[in-house]
């Protein structure tokens, strides 16, 4: 069965271009949602293989001339912009099945330019891909347009939608695809800079809520605002066969259970863990050692025929959250609560477990999962909680607690190109962050208090699982996969 959640009403919020940022407003929006297919090998890609739309955060722009409107999905788990062809064959269907959020035709626009003929071609770690052309064209978001932007046309897609990648130029689909970092052109934050709009490739992600429609990406600035304390600035790692900086990763070092009845200090042979953050990722994935603590923490069962852990929906309720630690100590941490990770199965029924000790209560999906290579992922399940500056210049990455709904407004532009982050400063001990990860079993003492804060409205009529019409939330992993790596030239 396929079932379709509506799409946010009034979704589109007007951005704002102030002197020296660029601010876009970004809008959580739900996709159909799929079945949840059953899992064959034990990679996780296959798992959503089959998913056509997906979960995450979107934003609209503008294409061509006379301009287009197309609504994307922001990734820093990417560098390149790509637009669906309204041509690909995922966007002739019909109705729902559709490119909902607009497609590109590129024959109604004066300005449009090939560059680089059957030169696009990506790939994202969920196994969903994009392949076409490398076009320019005038690209226009948040206020502020960009002649000549150089992006991808999905001419053979099985994605409906199109993503505005804002990772590094050197992660760009076509450094990949030729191995060669010459390759590489000025993608949207680097033009964003060049052309005068912003100082410096640097940019700030607030995400809001779990249940808030809207958050922003300011480029070129920080909005002291949206976050409480003070943000910590920690390094970026460099990709270890390229030596380049490529992707968001930074060092998690710590990760507590915190309850009412106490807390935990996690462990994992993978400490420090590497982990990107990556907003184009719906959940959040770490190791598997790690993920068995804190499923049990708050007494979420892992279903293998679907590869994902699920919980009762009730621990929403729960005043238990967990704090994740990055840079070693004194570095930045970020709680999150339960009712960040608590993500109701998209078909808006209600399933209850049908045994087991959550038997009769509903069932809602983990926030936190597991995967089985060295790539962990901190997607919006993580990063709703965190006011996150990236740096790409300084290749470093600042963290504080986000401040959830603000209204305030307090925007700081960088003052120059390569200055450093503003209001932060750096992890005092991260220079001493080295390998040295165990698994301890923890007591489990804050594994009462998850559960005893719940409420315990367990006995409502409710429909037990049936395993064939489950369906979860539009899920996207959309980190682009590299294959081999490449070479600095
Ligand atoms: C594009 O979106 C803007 C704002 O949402 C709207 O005012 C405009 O009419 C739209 N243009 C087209 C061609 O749909
Ligand atoms: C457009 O961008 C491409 C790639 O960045 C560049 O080679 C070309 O010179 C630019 N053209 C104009 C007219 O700016
Ligand atoms: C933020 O706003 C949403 C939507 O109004 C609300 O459901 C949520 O509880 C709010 N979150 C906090 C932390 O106040
Ligand atoms: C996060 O949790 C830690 C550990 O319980 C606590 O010391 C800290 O004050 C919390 N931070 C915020 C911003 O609530
Ligand atoms: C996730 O954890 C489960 C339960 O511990 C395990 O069976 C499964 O293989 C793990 N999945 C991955 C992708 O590592």
């Amino acid at each position: 069965m396929r079932t379709t959640t509506s799409f946010v009403a009034g979704a589109l919020v007007a951005s704002v271009a102030q002197a020296q940022v660029v601010q876009w407003d970004i809008v959580k929006r739900q996709t159909a949602s799929n079945k949840l297919t059953r899992r064959q090998g034990d990679t996780f890609t296959e798992v959503i293989t089959n998913e056509k739309l997906r979960g995450g955060y979107f934003a609209t722009c503008q294409v061509g001339t006379p301009a287009q409107n197309l609504t994307l999905q922001l990734d820093t788990g990417s560098s390149d912009i790509w637009v669906p062809s309204s041509s690909a064959s995922v966007c002739e269907q019909s109705g729902d099945d559709g490119c909902t959020f607009g497609s590109f035709d590129e024959s109604a626009s004066t300005s449009f330019t090939v560059v680089g003929e059957n030169e696009f071609s990506i790939s994202y770690v969920d196994g969903s891909s994009s392949k076409g052309d490398y076009i320019a064209e005038t690209f226009e978001i948040g206020g502020a347009t960009l002649d000549n932007m150089t992006m991808g046309l999905g001419l053979r897609t099985d994605i409906p939608y199109g993503l505005v990648g804002v990772g590094y130029a050197l992660n760009e689909a076509i450094v990949a695809n030729t191995q060669s970092a010459s390759s590489s052109y000025d993608n949207l934050p680097v033009l964003l800079q060049k052309q005068g709009l912003i100082n410096t490739n640097a940019y700030s992600l607030w995400l809001n809520d779990l249940d808030a429609n809207t958050g922003s990406i300011l480029f070129g600035g920080i909005d002291t605002e949206k976050y409480q304390g003070d943000l910590t600035r920690i390094n970026i790692y460099k990709d270890s066969s390229s030596q380049a900086f490529t992707s968001f990763t930074v060092a998690m070092t710590s990760l507590q259970a915190v309850s009412s009845s106490g807390a935990d200090s996690l462990s994992s042979s993978a400490f420090p863990i590497p982990v990107v953050l990556d907003s184009g990722t719906t959940f959040s994935y770490l190791p598997t050692d790690l993920a068995e603590q804190v499923w049990r923490e708050v007494g979420a069962e892992y279903y293998p025929q679907y590869g994902v852990p699920l919980l009762p929906c009730n621990m929403e309720n729960s005043a238990g959250y967990f704090s994740f630690g990055f840079g070693g100590s004194g570095g930045p941490v970020i709680n999150v609560t339960m009712d960040e990770l608590v993500v109701s199965l998209a078909d808006g029924d209600p399933y209850t477990f049908p045994s087991g000790q959550h038997s009769g209560q509903a069932a809602c999906q983990f926030g936190l999962q597991n995967f089985s290579t060295s790539t962990y992922l901190l997607g919006d399940t993580f990063l709703r909680s965190a006011y996150v500056v990236y740096d790409l210049v300084n290749n470093e990455i600042a963290l504080a607690p986000t401040d959830f709904n603000a209204t305030d407004s307090n925007v700081i532009a960088f003052p120059s190109e390569g200055a450093q982050i503003p209001s932060a400063t750096a992890a005092p001990n991260q220079a001493e962050v080295t390998q040295s990860g165990s698994l301890t079993t923890p007591t489990y003492g804050a594994s009462g208090g998850f559960k005893d804060d719940a409420a315990s409205a367990a006995s409502m009529l409710l429909p037990a699982f049936d395993w064939s019409r489950i369906a979860v939330m539009g899920v996207s992993m959309s980190l682009m996969m590299v294959g081999s790596g490449f070479f600095l030239l």
